[in-house]
């Protein structure tokens, strides 16, 4: 059987990894500075969590939901205190889509409404609610079309605004980025987010905030919705959960009160994802990586800044985007070609930082003089 064509590939096959480096099977090491995708949090193989995936797989891997899993209960205890939403519940399950699919259905469930509110240039995941709230037609099957998601500009306070004035009771739930991954590292500025609020509160609508990409620490806070200042009703999350082991969830507010059998899964919250989540938590808090995502990823947008020929440089914290200059189109291809850094991308000439929140200023200093190298070199 020959494997289904997913995404481009690189021609590289990775066999080792440790920290924010990788390496092929000739032994050559690269630069993760793509982090797998967001997904490398507190670095690959941390010590740590090996040693407590280990010592869970001795244990036990999986038992289904229908018994009392106490490695549920640690986490969510562990996450309530570090994201600092200790009254919030947490459901538990397998990806960032089904997150969010979840925390739709959830939404609708809670007001008994089905009119949802997305943004241009957001992700929410590929199954049928959270593709249906992602602006890329292609991805979108036609049994996943629906009228009931109306798409409007991010950041516009206006836009969203007049929406909740015409149809506000008609609105079950807005989804949002706190920063815009695959749609190019675009910032959401407080004031949307706050608007975002106070339409939900106005109109009894759901906010979700998808902090699929953006959250667990990345930003610098542990959610990048926390910027603003305000509280949104259900948090989604996934990618840094688990460090590279398969694990999503949505941390729900107190005043939703979803009913038993709304929600079910059979892998989500099993023993070895819980294991491999509570020793990520446990790193984070134990080494301060908030911090670290938040000094380096400062230092890193600094000191790209000083570089003339990049444009727009933004993010938060270890999320970090810049347009590639006109000039040198090829770099996030030199990168890893000559330099041997891997970084992500967005169409159409974004170049996305996404690295282990545990990122030294050594290895930051690595990438800035591989770019600055090739940005000095004349092109033609
Ligand atoms: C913001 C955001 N939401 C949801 C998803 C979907 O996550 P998954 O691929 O785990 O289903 C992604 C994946 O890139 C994402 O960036």
């Amino acid at each position: 059987m020959k494997l289904f064509d997913v995404y481009p590939l690189n021609n590289i096959t990775i066999t080792r990894a440790k920290g924010a480096r990788v390496w092929d099977e000739q032994g050559k090491s690269y630069l993760d500075m793509y982090g797998g995708h967001a997904v490398i949090s507190i670095g690959h193989t941390h010590p740590h969590w090996v040693e407590r995936i280990e010592e869970q797989l001795e244990m036990i891997a999986f038992y289904s939901n229908s018994v009392v899993i106490p490695q549920q209960k640690a986490l969510a205890e562990l996450l309530g205190r570090i994201s600092g939403k200790e009254n919030y519940q947490l459901f538990l399950c397998n990806s960032g889509a089904e997150a969010n699919e979840n925390a739709l259905k959830l939404a609708s469930f809670h007001t008994g409404r089905r009119k949802i509110i997305a943004f241009k240039k957001a992700f929410h995941g590929r199954t049928s609610l959270a593709v249906a709230a992602t602006d890329n037609p292609a991805i979108i099957s036609p049994v996943n079309q629906t009228d009931a998601v109306i798409f409007l500009p991010f950041n516009d306070v206006d836009a969203l605004k007049a929406v909740f004035t015409a149809q506000g009771n008609d609105i079950a739930a807005v989804i949002v980025e706190g920063i815009q991954g695959v749609g190019g590292i675009n910032v959401a500025t407080n004031e949307f987010l706050q608007t975002i609020r106070e339409c939900c509160d106005a109109y009894g609508a759901v906010y979700i905030a998808d902090s699929v990409q953006c959250g667990y620490g990345r930003s610098g806070k542990f959610y990048s919705h926390d910027f603003a200042g305000v509280n949104a009703d259900i948090y989604s999350m996934a990618k840094g959960m688990g460090n590279g082991f398969p694990i999503g969830a949505i941390s729900i507010a107190p005043h939703l009160h979803p009913k038993h059998g709304m929600l079910g899964t059979t892998f989500g919250g099993n023993q070895l994802a819980c294991a491999a989540a509570i020793a990520v938590l446990e790193v984070i808090e134990k080494e301060g990586l908030i911090a670290n995502a938040a000094t380096i990823g400062d230092y890193l947008m600094q000191s790209l800044r000083e570089i003339p020929e990049l444009k727009n440089v933004r993010g938060r914290g270890l999320m970090i985007g810049f347009d590639m200059p006109d000039s040198h189109t090829d770099l996030r291809k030199k990168l890893l070609t000559d330099h041997f850094i891997f970084t992500g991308e967005a169409k159409p000439n974004v170049i996305r930082l996404l690295p282990s929140l545990a990122l030294t200023r050594e290895e930051a200093d690595e990438f800035l003089e591989a770019v600055r190298k090739e940005i000095s070199v004349p092109v033609g």
